[in-house]
């Protein structure tokens, strides 16, 4: 017996004990289809919760999901995740049991971590003084330092109007275009979707740091001024490296690809125990209104789990709106849940942002460059499908 399998074999039965003591954590978790995860070696717990009881059940299957112990391992430690499982072909099922994976990470992330599922409707925005925040609050630079800190910890986001002037948007806006100009379809360093037409579109460009003037927003002052919210042990990323300085292009009428994107945390790809926290700085460079496909968050999600729903589902929350304008910033946990839903209208310019990262120092437990790298796969026109194509057509 691999020491993997051992490990695997010593969690569960521990869990299958204790299983009383988590259900306080999947209070908002509605019922769940069971699900068997197993291993070559015979190692396999069915996994059941009916809105009421959990159970975890060591049994002989040949059905479930088959996955590496390693990469189960990886799973109870929130190294791995579903979602790169998927997109890396690490799983071995029978159609539909992916969609049973996906609805469990929640449930497994309570199990396996003590993360409580999220609740949408009854989400807990006190600060540590005890006062009640508005989720939909704005600040500018001028507001306290305290103010915004406890904003940023308690919601998990912050949004600060005001930061950049009109002259330099004027020059964000070229660089944006000028990254655009230069990028290609499975250059390995910018996203592509396609739009209802069949045409390719550019999503996000990872590069930015190209530009010196993008590459110096780490030591803009007021920029220098918000990182200094976050916690001490982050620091900037490299932006002379890839995804130092990232910049979003937001397009309408999208079809594939990962440009109208679905709740979901920027740890989704695996790394969140060594990654986060995570702060995501974002300059807009222009109005992020609904109609040019504003950024929504589930406010305080950052402590707690929530499962992957397309933003545009009927049964997903609407979260609330990153109310930013042209020259305002944003600051988001990376682990608080956050969608990019379709715009809902027709205009000149949809959302464009400018993405700064703060991480702690971390190495990839694979080896690999970056978790997110696993979206880039073999595909000749470097489009990244979406996770629902995924699952539904296994
Ligand atoms: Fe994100």
């Amino acid at each position: 017996m691999t020491d993997a399998i051992q490990q695997l074999q010593l969690l569960h039965q521990t869990l299958s004990t204790s299983t009383d003591e988590r259900l306080p954590l999947l209070a908002a978790q509605s019922p769940l289809p069971a699900l068997t995860l197993r291993t070559a070696d015979n190692c396999a717990y069915r996994f059941s919760y009916d809105g009421k009881q959990l159970a975890i059940a060591s049994v002989a299957a040949n059905d479930g999901i088959l996955i590496d112990p390693e990469d189960w391992l990886g799973l109870t430690r929130d190294m791995e995740a579903v979602p790169p499982l998927v997109y890396g072909n690490r799983l071995q099922c029978a159609a539909g049991e992916l969609n049973k994976l996906l609805a469990w990470e929640p449930a497994l992330r309570a199990i396996y971590r003590g993360i409580p599922v999220y609740d949408p409707n009854a989400p807990d925005l006190t600060d540590d003084t005890g006062a009640t925040l508005d989720p939909a609050a704005t600040y500018t630079l001028n507001d306290s330092a305290e103010a915004m800190r406890r904003a940023l910890n308690t919601l998990g986001y912050l949004v600060v109007h005001d930061v950049f002037s009109d002259d330099e948007l004027h020059r964000f806006r070229d660089y944006a275009q000028q990254l655009k100009a230069g990028a290609r379809e499975n250059d390995k360093q910018s996203w592509w979707g396609k739009n209802s037409k069949g045409e390719s579109v550019i999503c996000r460009t990872l590069n930015g740091g190209e530009i010196d003037e993008l590459a110096g927003l780490y030591d803009d002052p007021r920029i220098r001024q918000l990182a200094a919210l976050m916690p001490a042990e982050l620091k900037g990323a490299n932006p002379r490296e890839q995804d130092g300085v990232t910049v979003i292009f937001k397009n309408p009428d999208m079809s594939e690809g990962l440009s109208d994107l679905p709740w979901h945390r920027d740890c989704g790809m695996g790394g969140h125990a060594i990654m986060c926290p995570t702060v995501i700085i974002s300059i807009y460079l222009y109005d992020a209104t609904d109609e040019a496909g504003a950024l929504r968050f589930l406010p305080a999600s950052h402590k707690a789990s929530f499962g992957f729903l397309d933003a545009g589902d009927s049964k997903a929350p609407r979260g609330v709106r990153a109310d930013a304008r042209a020259g305002s910033v944003t600051l988001h946990y990376g682990d608080v849940m956050h969608a990019a839903p379709e715009p809902t209208g027709v205009c000149e310019h949809y959302r464009q942002s400018i993405l700064l990262t703060y991480q702690p120092d971390y190495q990839h437990h694979r080896g690999d460059r970056h978790y997110n790298d696993i979206l880039f796969n073999e595909r000749e026109d470097g489009q990244v499908p979406n996770m629902k194509s995924l699952v539904d057509g296994d």
